[in-house]
């Protein structure tokens, strides 16, 4: 092995990935992901580019699949052709690391160095001193890139080359490269919420820059998004590898209209349930994203296959959110949904969080110490349900847990005597400080109401639509919620029960709603986004009478909302 593919070996993603597991948003790209990202990136070049081609798009990505993929040699002809071609572009990484996205890239040109007629090292000079830029904030992982370039260099006989690299913050610096002057863009950028990571956030809101992009519980990596538009040129690709939530996160609608409105989305990658990075639970995606120009998106799969082609306003929804349908069929009926429905559920029923307690450990007790409670107590107890509770129709299990529900100031003194050794910590919660709450009373305990009349409950997160009616005191925490209904509410809860949990809802809330995973998220906001049907009295009737799961709900409601 040369010395160039031990030092690219012993800094990716492969080796570095225990070393800076602890760095926050540092985890290399695998050299498989890099090489799939280039591909993209350059196809969309190929695709687009305006320029002379001397080759066909077909003689690109014969060369790049089937032959540098499986490492086999291809036509000198044909790679002195590409060569020349890709050996006027620039490359940019605004967040290099130690290089696995600019190093995929020059590998390929190296393939077609090596195997072309010509071999003009002059051009390979040029493309290794003027035409590849990285940049990250990291003093090591900049010297690892350059002495990852400098062993390459060497072995191809040019030595003491100056590269472009640059150890700066690409959010804060004023980086020493000329903006909208890259053919290709290529990151991983860092995926890093705000919650725990305000110094990284702090520095980049107070800029310019920060003022104009930042929005509420967004993702780090949005901000690479935008610096990436700043750098490529009218027409040229951005290729990022990233989580996908930002298709549908409440945080990102700014960044959906910026992407919406400069970029177009052209190509993209989806790992689904996939673990790109063995150690990480996230849901990664690569998407490449052309700057301003008309084109109709392609949907990959992960063996590069082409799916299918989108037109740009099948991705864009209604609601603000993206996502890519595949079947013809679905897109047809989730858009007579949108258009057939009454209205949303938001806009007819009440839709609540359950409790935040602040503290669980004084507030919630087993069953089984409930004896160890003074009996003045018993009276503030009530039963606590958790949200693996809740089934399809129905509560599935009994509550093995009560709530010490204190929602007012006035309580006996039995309680507060009982609270006492833990008013300290109890009374730095929040509210407390804020004189919003008392140190005994709960954080949240909400309106009680929502706990003791009728009303539909829904585990925050589920495999599938499970909405359970409950008529019997039902008390939650925040990752349960409660659907109630009001003087607008068009139908009883009890109906309202069986429509939710018809399979026509699962495949809104998968295609429509919000997801992590495979999981549906059943929060506020896509519950109150769900339609409701337009139902005719016998419709109704036939609802009343009906108990539990029956096939013919799907077809009562498909007729609801005019789908054959
Ligand atoms: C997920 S790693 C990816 C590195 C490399 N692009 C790859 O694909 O292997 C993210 C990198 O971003 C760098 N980084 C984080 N914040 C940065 C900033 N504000 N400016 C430049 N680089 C940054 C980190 O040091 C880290 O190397």
């Amino acid at each position: 092995m040369s010395t160039f593919e031990l030092l690219r070996k012993q800094y990716s993603h492969e080796t570095s990935i225990h070393e800076n597991k602890n760095v926050t948003g540092t985890v290399y790209t695998p050299i498989a992901i890099a090489k799939k990202m280039v591909y993209l990136l350059l196809k969309n070049h190929v695709e687009n580019s305006t320029c002379h081609k001397t080759f066909e798009l077909n003689d690109f990505e014969t060369v790049y699949i089937q032959n540098y993929l499986n490492e086999l040699p291809s036509n000198d002809l044909m790679a002195q052709k590409l060569f020349d071609y890709f050996s006027v572009l620039k490359i940019l990484d605004l967040s290099c690391g130690s290089g696995a996205l600019l190093l995929a890239y020059l590998e390929f040109i190296d393939y077609l160095f090596i195997l072309s007629k010509e071999k003009s090292i002059a051009k390979l000079k040029r493309i290794l001193e003027s035409h590849i830029f990285g940049v990250d904030v990291e003093p090591k992982a900049i010297l690892s890139l350059n002495e990852t370039l400098c062993a390459y260099s060497e072995q191809v006989g040019l030595a003491n080359l100056k590269f472009n690299l640059y150890c700066l913050n690409s959010l804060l610096d004023d980086l020493p490269i000329l903006l909208a002057s890259f053919d290709l863009v290529i990151g991983n950028p860092p995926y890093i919420g705000e919650k725990n990571n305000l110094s990284w956030f702090k520095p980049v809101k107070e800029t310019d820059f920060g003022k104009s992009y930042y929005e509420g519980k967004m993702d780090f990596f949005y901000f690479f998004i935008y610096k990436g538009y700043d750098y490529v040129k009218r027409n040229g690709s951005l290729c990022y590898l990233s989580s996908n939530y930002f298709f549908t996160a409440d945080g990102a609608k700014k960044l959906r209209k910026f992407i919406k409105e400069n970029f177009n989305m052209v190509k993209f990658l989806d790992f689904g349930e996939e673990r790109v990075f063995p150690d990480k639970k996230l849901h990664a995606c690569v998407y490449v994203l052309q700057k301003k120009n008309h084109h109709e998106p392609i949907k990959y799969g992960a063996n590069l296959a082409p799916e299918k082609q989108f037109e740009m306003c099948d991705i864009y929804h209604d609601d603000g959110t993206m996502g890519f349908i595949v079947s013809d069929k679905t897109r047809h009926l989730l858009s007579t949904i949108s258009r057939e429905q009454l209205g949303t559920l938001g806009m007819y029923y009440d839709i609540n969080q359950g409790i935040v307690s602040g503290a669980d450990a004084q507030f919630v007790y087993m069953n089984s110490e409930i004896h160890k409670l003074p009996p003045e107590l018993h009276q503030y107890l009530k039963p606590f349900y958790k949200n693996s509770d809740i089934d399809h129709y129905k509560i599935k299990s009994s509550y093995e847990r009560q709530i010490l529900y204190i929602d007012s100031a006035d309580v006996n003194e039995a309680l507060t005597k009982w609270l006492q050794p833990y008013k300290e910590k109890l009374s730095k919660r929040r509210e407390v400080v804020n004189g919003i709450r008392e140190w005994y009373m709960l954080t949240w305990p909400r309106s009680e109401r929502i706990f003791t009349g009728e009303k539909i409950v829904v585990p925050q997160r589920a495999m599938s639509n499970r909405f359970a009616f409950v008529d019997f005191p039902f008390y939650a925490s925040a990752d349960v919620y409660f659907i109630t209904a009001n003087a607008r509410s068009p139908y009883s809860l009890k109906i309202l029960t069986q429509i939710l949990n018809a399979e026509l809802y699962k495949l809104w809330l998968s295609h429509k709603g919000k997801k992590k995973g495979n999981l549906l998220e059943l929060y506020a906001t896509p519950l109150k986004n769900l339609p409701l049907p337009r139902l005719s009295e016998s419709m109704c009737d036939v609802l009343a009478e009906t108990h539990g799961p029956d096939l013919s709900i799907d077809h009562l409601l498909k007729k609801s909302f005019n789908l054959k």
